[in-house]
């Protein structure tokens, strides 16, 4: 594995905003207020991955979430471009899964636009599943599937 998971750091904010205006569209990528309403939200978790070895530190991915009681929503998964199809996504959704399920969330929902197939396709393999699609989601004109996982909560110790 050539990255590691951290929580983010206010000093990785810039990067985030450069990755999220890669990864997503105009008018689709989040302004950096948004990103930081986002990050400032009572109960968000942001994940970064960042590469291990010769490129130390540089920021491959990142993923936030935000909790609500058993209500978990995923608000942006961002691989940089360079790094996809390497495990980074796949790493970034086990452990913020791990660590929703830890802070009690049952439901994970979220969006992703109904012509992202390597978005749908990474959903899919991780056991997200449509649960219809609403119109018009994205500037009004990209339609959106609204994806849907229940998780396992952790094992409690058995009591005697
Ligand atoms: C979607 C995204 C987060 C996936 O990240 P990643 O690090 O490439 O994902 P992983 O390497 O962990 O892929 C896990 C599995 O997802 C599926 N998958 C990922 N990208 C895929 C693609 N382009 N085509 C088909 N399947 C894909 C595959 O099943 C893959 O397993 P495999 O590589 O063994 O076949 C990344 O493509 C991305 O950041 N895209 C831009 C932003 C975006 O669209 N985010 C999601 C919408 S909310």
């Amino acid at each position: 594995m050539e990255f590691t998971l951290r929580d983010y750091s206010p000093s990785d904010f810039e990067t985030l905003y450069e990755i999220d205006q890669a990864c997503y569209p105009r008018g689709i990528a989040y302004s950096r207020r948004m990103l930081r309403w986002y990050l400032s939200q009572r109960g968000s978790l942001c994940i970064v991955a960042h590469a291990t070895g010769a490129a130390e530190g540089a920021l491959q991915g990142f993923l936030i979430a935000h909790a609500s009681r058993a209500e978990g929503y995923i608000v942006t998964i961002d691989v940089q471009e360079a790094h996809r199809r390497s495990g980074v996504g796949t790493a970034l959704l086990q452990e913020t899964e791990r660590r929703l399920a830890k802070m009690g969330v049952r439901y994970v929902g979220l969006q992703t636009a109904t012509n992202n197939e390597a978005g749908v396709a990474f959903w899919v393999r991780h056991g997200y599943r449509s649960t219809g699609v609403s119109r018009g989601y994205y500037l009004g004109r990209i339609d959106a599937y609204e994806m849907f996982k229940e998780l396992h909560q952790p094992r409690r110790p058995a009591t005697a």
